[in-house]
């Protein structure tokens, strides 16, 4: 049987344009998941929207439209999107579907029936823009911990879930799990200020607008917003709503990659419902961090960004995975300038990668009329260069395993530079004027392998990159286990640059 891996991203407020943050976790998720798919695992990877609340109904009656045709809109261009920047999800989950309606319907009458949920009175205070209660001891000045704003007070009739309750087996939980919350620090952040101060039972129905899931046994509610939200993970396997064959086979979830402002609803509300629900929980939640503009998020309200099919129409869909997956230590924030995408796109990619591979078709073209010449004797320079090569995929291998992809990247990224001192070092056009056919052979031979082996530990990164590489090297085989696989008389196909130096002042 096939190993399984299933990953998900948050499902994202369709409450405008995306911007380049929004495309941060997704283009993670989507290097993990071909990763895992390349390795032989079966993947289901999962993202979506979450589609429900106040902050869309109030928008769609600005437009004088229905909510779903609101949502409907945002979500056909947020596809588009995802195809412009080659997300391979497997399923795109909407909080409208059916069968996720269903789902979180179900849920919620089990967890009322067997008294984890219960009505009572809402007193609270409430940020309409982030849609989330506070208690009194969370705001800051007054206001809402997360966007500043004011918030309201706000009394209402409201279900509850008895977070409570399980404050004890889920604290027992992380203590016996240690990698269930990565990076550690934001493990620590969620023991020490929100799970030890005491756990609160929250709020999970509102009666002030219909834009929602209706509690099935009481229709003047709707489900609130974080138990729609988090059921996505189990509606979209079929959990309560059907067949749940997917449900069987996928869950546990291996991975949910979350923006770090929302790791807090992940693991405590989110493990807290399975434990009520009797579920396994998800193996790990990573919690990474924002990518900003001077110091801010980038948002929508702030009015920093541009639609990233800018960028990718600009500067090609490989510079922004690479820049995205590159650039920010994973876990931490990281900086995005246009200036700061052209630089990595300009350092690494074009001036190291393209540079090597236009050089090295080049010289085959010249030499050998663009045909792979054999690999002769080798000497210490050759299997210092060959011995690296190999060892990158185990180094991808155990990075993406950490989730330090910027790392991955870089030990491919090291291979084409030592490919390029290779280059410097062996002089082909010194070879080629002093007549050392056998040698000029092995050299080109090698880096060609080279630029081959590290095309194939590319590929989930940037496998458009791949393609064209495989493109121009005429050959389809990518077993990486071995370093000749490239054969000798192997006609090359002309050269394409891959990436052109961008020069632009911005
Ligand atoms: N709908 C909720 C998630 C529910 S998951 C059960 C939500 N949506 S969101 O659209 O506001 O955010 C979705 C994800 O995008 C979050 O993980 C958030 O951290 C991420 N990002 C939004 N702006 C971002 C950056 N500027 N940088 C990196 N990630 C960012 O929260």
């Amino acid at each position: 049987m096939n190993k399984k891996f299933y990953i998900t991203t948050p499902i994202y407020y369709p409450s405008g344009t995306f911007h380049i943050g929004h495309c941060y976790t997704t283009v993670i998720a989507d290097a993990i998941a071909r990763y895992k798919r390349e390795n032989g695992y079966d993947v289901f990877f999962l993202t979506g929207t979450d589609e429900h609340g106040i902050k869309i109904q109030k928008k769609a009656e600005e437009k004088g439209i229905t909510p779903k045709e609101y949502v409907d809109a945002i979500v056909a261009d947020t596809k588009e999107l995802w195809t412009a920047l080659g997300i391979t999800y497997d399923r795109f989950i909407r909080t409208t579907d059916d069968d996720h309606v269903l789902t979180v319907q179900n849920i919620f009458k089990k967890l009322y029936d067997q008294g984890d949920i219960y009505k009572g009175e809402y007193k609270g205070k409430y940020c309409t823009p982030c849609e989330s209660f506070w208690t009194e001891s969370q705001l800051v000045d007054g206001k809402c911990p997360d966007c500043g704003r004011e918030v309201y007070e706000i009394t209402e009739e409201a279900y509850f879930l008895k977070l409570s309750k399980y404050q004890k087996q889920l604290e027992e939980y992380l203590e016996t799990h240690p990698d269930f919350i990565e990076p550690i620090s934001r493990k620590n952040e969620m023991i020490n200020n929100f799970i030890k101060p005491g756990l609160e039972d929250l709020c999970v129905s509102r009666t002030s607008f219909n834009w929602g899931v209706p509690v099935s046994f009481d229709e003047k509610h709707v489900v609130y917003v974080w138990i729609d939200a988090l059921s996505n993970y189990i509606s979209a396997l079929g959990y309560l709503n059907g067949n749940d064959d997917l449900f069987k086979k996928f869950w546990p979830a291996d991975l949910h990659i979350v923006g770090k402002e929302i790791v807090r609803f992940h693991t405590i509300i989110w493990p807290i419902m399975l434990m009520a629900l009797n579920l396994p929980l998800p193996k790990k939640v990573f919690g990474h961090g924002w990518l900003v503009i001077d110091g801010g998020k980038i948002s929508k309200s702030s009015n920093n960004y541009k639609d990233p099919r800018e960028y990718i129409n600009e500067y090609g869909v490989d510079a922004v995975r690479y820049f995205l997956l590159r650039e920010v230590p994973f876990g931490s924030d990281g900086n995005f300038t246009e200036e700061a995408l052209i630089a990595r796109t300009n350092g690494d990619l074009a001036n190291v990668l393209g540079n090597l591979v236009n050089r090295t078709i080049g010289m085959c073209k010249k030499y050998f009329d663009g045909v792979v010449p054999k690999q002769n004797e080798l000497n210490d320079l050759d299997n210092e260069l060959i011995k690296y090569a190999l060892s990158v995929p185990s180094i991808v291998g155990e990075n993406v395993d950490k989730l330090d992809i910027p790392a991955a990247l870089e030990a491919i990224i090291e291979l084409y530079r030592k490919c390029n001192k290779y280059i410097d070092e062996t002089l082909p056009w010194v070879l080629a004027k002093e007549e050392s056919k056998e040698r000029l052979e092995t050299v080109i031979y090698n880096l060609l392998a080279c630029i081959k082996h590290g095309a194939v530990a590319l590929k989930p990164f940037l496998p458009t990159t791949f393609e064209s590489i495989f493109e121009q090297l005429n050959i389809s085989d990518e077993d990486i286990s071995k370093f000749d696989t490239l054969k000798p008389g192997t006609v090359l196909n002309e050269a394409k640059p891959l990436f052109a130096r961008i020069q632009k002042d911005v």
